[in-house]
């Protein structure tokens, strides 16, 4: 893992699973980390970082933030932004609501692009953004609104390394699989069972497998590397349909 002493990132959602556990990776890597959620719990700080209370939804608390960031002499202070913040929602096609769309978009899509907006004027040269996306935002998801969300969270990438390339800031996206977090923990055992059967590594990550992914693409080590996408997941996208069939074939 690159160095990350002298550097500061903006983790959202880092209260929790991905984003708790990117947050804890950096700051173990000597960077100065800004926590940003909704709710902090009262549980214990992962690792050595500054708690933010933020909304990654409401424009005015991005605008807030930038300016609590923005150093005196107007200096670019920021190294990378990671958009972990995420909710679900697990309606299907004929029960989801206008408000499911409106709440999954409002938080896995807008809240990123957002933050983009907010914190690039105080980006350094070399500064590098990872958004959390989703297996879900690659394939059909069953949760159709959690799933568009992701599918939008890929546009805003791309679209937003073209905008900030020329700037020297690079965009990309991680796409977890089942990754055991609050978040998978409240999903039916059914949904993590199926997970397991279409996953050809047949177990599911960790937070921290996640954050190694991100870290990296936050480091120099990255520094060709914008406008793609990175799966940990396990396989469980790349086969694309295949493991069923080779299963039937092969009797494995
Ligand atoms: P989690 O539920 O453990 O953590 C999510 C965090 O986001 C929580 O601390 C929550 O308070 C915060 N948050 C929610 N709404 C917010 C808002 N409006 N403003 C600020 N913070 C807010 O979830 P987990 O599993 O760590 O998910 C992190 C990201 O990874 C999400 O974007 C999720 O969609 C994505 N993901 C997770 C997968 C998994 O298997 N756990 C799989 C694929 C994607």
């Amino acid at each position: 893992m690159g160095s990350h002493e002298d550097r500061t990132y903006v983790v959202t959602g880092a209260a929790s699973g991905i984003g708790a556990a990117t947050a804890a990776a950096l700051a173990d890597a000597g960077a100065r980390v800004i926590a940003a959620d909704l709710a902090w719990d009262g549980a214990p700080s992962p690792g050595d970082v500054e708690r933010v209370r933020l909304d990654v939804s409401q424009p005015g608390e991005w605008v807030v933030l930038a300016e609590q960031l923005r150093p005196a002499g107007g200096e670019p202070s920021i190294d990378g932004l990671v958009n972990a913040a995420g909710i679900t929602r697990r309606a299907r096609l004929h029960d989801a609501t206008a408000d499911d769309f409106a709440a999954a978009f409002a938080v896995n899509a807008t809240g990123p692009a957002l933050g983009i907006q907010a914190l690039a004027p105080l980006m350094r040269d070399g500064a590098s953004i990872v958004n959390v996306g989703s297996a879900a935002g690659t394939m059909a998801h069953y949760g159709i609104a959690y799933g568009a969300s992701k599918w939008a969270l890929r546009g805003i990438t791309k679209t937003a390394a073209m905008e900030l390339g020329p700037r020297g800031i690079r965009v990309n996206l991680v796409s977890p699989g089942f990754i055991e977090t609050p978040m998978t923990a409240s999903a039916p055992v059914a949904f993590r069972d199926a997970n397991l059967v279409a996953t050809p590594l047949a177990r599911t990550g960790t937070p921290a497998q996640v954050a190694a992914v991100i870290v990296h693409l936050l480091s120099p080590d990255a520094a060709f590397v914008t406008a793609t996408e990175i799966a940990v997941d396990g396989g469980l996208t790349g086969h694309g349909g295949g493991l069923p069939i080779a299963r039937a074939l092969t009797g494995d």
